[in-house]
């Protein structure tokens, strides 16, 4: 396992992340458990588990731990990460995010991006904010587009078991959603993302969130309700808010022609 090896800075956020220099030479940004929203870190988990596995463009991350004799010497640190396992996302250097960004003509993998919003409306993520994407520029008005912040899928990052098992089937209101609508040029891709879905094995999902930490207290009912929620939404749910979201989000944009884009 990776060891952390020098402290960088807080960053801005709910969550209070903090960005720590490992000993694989990588930055990280480093999410600990905090009373209040505690099931942020399990839901990064499985966010970032299912995200990679569906080949969507979020940084690669990984469960770590850091040692009392390093957290006790920043100040920074009093109090927090009082558990044995955080989550860490590779940080990725010299990106904007989607408030800061401000002529995207381009998205080099505009590919991905019916992916990413079929992937929130499965996991019912509802913080697919401006600050949630991330803009690393790769030409003249030419960006490569990173999806970050998994801690509120399941409708929150303090979810109890019951919330999990009537998830919302409404659109969700995020103007990064209809931001990244304009650069889908077929949608097909809408579908095409929500068979993979729909044919991910159960298994999967099983041993995804198996390895979450004891540590981050998810009972084994809740375990198992996150995967009933998943199962029970590809099929029940995803397939009708999809459809409602390429005739009432996504068609309008599309129609009103590319001059307004
Ligand atoms: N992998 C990454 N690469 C680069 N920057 C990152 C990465 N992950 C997070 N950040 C930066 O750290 C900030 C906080 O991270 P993140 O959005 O995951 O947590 P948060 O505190 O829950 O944010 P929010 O305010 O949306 O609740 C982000 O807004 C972004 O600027
Ligand atoms: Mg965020």
């Amino acid at each position: 396992m990776i060891m952390p090896i020098s402290y960088q800075r807080k960053l801005d956020g709910k969550s209070n992340a903090h960005l720590i220099t490992f000993s694989d030479g990588k930055d990280y940004v480093v999410k600990c458990l905090q009373q209040g929203f505690e099931k942020s870190l399990p839901n990064e988990w499985v966010g970032y588990c299912l995200g990679r596995y569906l080949g969507l463009p979020i940084p690669f991350a990984r469960i770590v731990e850091i040692p009392r004799e390093f957290s006790s010497q920043i100040p920074e640190f009093t109090g927090l990460c009082e558990s044995q396992f955080q989550f860490a996302s590779q940080y990725v250097p010299d990106c904007l995010n989607g408030h800061e960004v401000s002529t995207v003509l381009k998205i080099t993998n505009n590919r991905d991006l019916a992916g990413i919003i079929v992937f929130d409306y499965w996991l019912q993520n509802r913080d697919r904010t401006r600050k949630n994407v991330l803009f690393y520029k790769e030409s003249v008005n030419s960006w490569k587009l990173w999806a970050i912040d998994h801690a509120e899928i399941f409708g929150s990052y303090d979810w109890l078991q019951a919330d999990i098992e009537k998830l919302p089937a409404r659109l969700l209101k995020s103007a990064t959603h209809q931001q990244l609508a304009r650069f889908i040029e077929d949608e097909n891709q809408f579908y095409e993302q929500l068979e993979i879905i729909q044919t991910t094995p159960i298994l999967l999902m099983e041993e995804i969130v198996e390895l979450i930490p004891d540590d981050w207290n998810v009972t084994k009912d809740e375990k198992k309700a996150m995967v009933t929620a998943l199962v029970t939404r590809r099929h029940k749910v995803l397939p009708k808010l999809i459809e409602r979201f390429i005739k009432q989000r996504y068609r309008p944009l599309h129609m009103k022609g590319k001059e307004k884009d």
